[in-house]
C-alpha cells in the first residue's frame, strides 16, 4: 500500500518525506486555505513547490464544477509539473471530465467517493485513483471501512485499474483497517502516520535493552 500525505503544510510534507517512506501527496481547497494560500497564482506557486519536494503523485484540485471549467482548469494544473494528478469532484461533469483526461493522458483522482456505484462510474471514466472519505462516512455514522471492502470486491471481480486512495483518514487505525480492506494508497495526516511507530512495549523494551548494555559496559 502507498502513503500519502494529506496537506498542503509543506514541513509536514518534509518531514513524512524524510521518514524515507512517502509515495505523494493529496490536497484540497481546504488544505490550502487552512495554510492560507489564496490567489490562483499563490495556489499554482504553492503546488509547484510541492511537486518540487516530492518525487510522487501529487494531488491538485479544480475549483469548476462545469465540464469546460473543469477541463481548462485541470489542463492547467497538469502543466505546473509531471507529478500533478488532476483532482476531479464525483458529479455529472465531473465524470465527463475524467473520460477526456483520460483520453489526453492527464492522470485523475476522482474525489469525494461515498459509494460503491459512485466508484465503479469512477473507474469506467478511467480514473486514475479514486477517493472514498472514510472518516466522513464514519461522522455520519456508518462504517466508512465497509465501502473500501466493498468496492476492492468489486474492482477485484471487475478487473477496474482505477486505485483505491482510502482518504479522510482519521487515525493510525484506520491506516491499518485500510491496507486489510484492500486499498492501494492510503492517504493521511501527519500525525495518523507518525501514531504507527508507537507502542508502549517498543520503549519499555528498548529502555531495558539500553539499561542492560549500560550495566554491563560497566561491570
Ligand atoms: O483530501 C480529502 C480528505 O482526505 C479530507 O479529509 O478529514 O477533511 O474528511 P477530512
Amino acid at each position: 500500500m502507498k502513503f500519502f500525505i494529506d496537506t498542503a503544510n509543506l514541513d509536514h510534507i518534509k518531514e513524512a518525506k524524510d521518514l524515507g517512506i512517502l509515495d505523494g501527496v493529496t490536497t484540497n481547497p481546504s488544505l490550502m486555505a487552512k495554510e492560507g494560500i489564496t490567489g490562483k497564482e499563490n495556489i499554482y506557486r504553492h503546488y509547484k513547490k510541492i511537486c518540487d519536494l516530492v518525487d510522487g503523485d501529487v494531488s491538485a484540485e479544480v475549483i469548476s464544477t462545469d465540464f469546460k471549467g473543469i477541463l481548462r482548469e485541470g489542463k492547467e494544473l497538469a502543466e505546473i509539473a509531471e507529478n500533478i494528478v488532476v483532482k476531479v469532484p464525483m458529479i455529472k461533469d465531473g465524470i465527463k471530465a475524467i473520460c477526456e483526461f483520460t483520453s489526453l493522458e492527464i492522470p485523475t483522482n476522482c474525489t469525494l467517493v461515498f459509494s460503491v456505484g459512485q466508484a465503479i462510474l469512477a473507474a469506467k471514466a478511467g480514473a486514475t485513483y479514486i477517493s472514498p472519505f472514510i472518516g466522513r462516512i464514519d461522522d455520519s455514522n456508518w462504517e466508512g471501512m465497509q465501502l473500501i471492502r466493498d468496492i476492492f470486491e468489486v474492482y477485484s471481480m471487475q478487473g477496474y485499474d482505477s486505485e483505491i486512495l482510502a482518504a479522510s483518514i482519521r487515525s493510525s487505525m484506520h491506516i491499518v483497517d485500510a491496507a486489510k480492506a484492500g486499498a492501494d494508497v492510503v492517504t493521511c495526516p501527519l500525525d495518523a502516520i507518525l501514531g504507527l511507530l508507537k507502542h508502549p512495549l517498543t520503549d519499555i523494551g528498548l529502555a531495558k535493552f539500553l539499561e542492560d548494555h549500560k550495566k554491563a559496559e560497566k561491570s
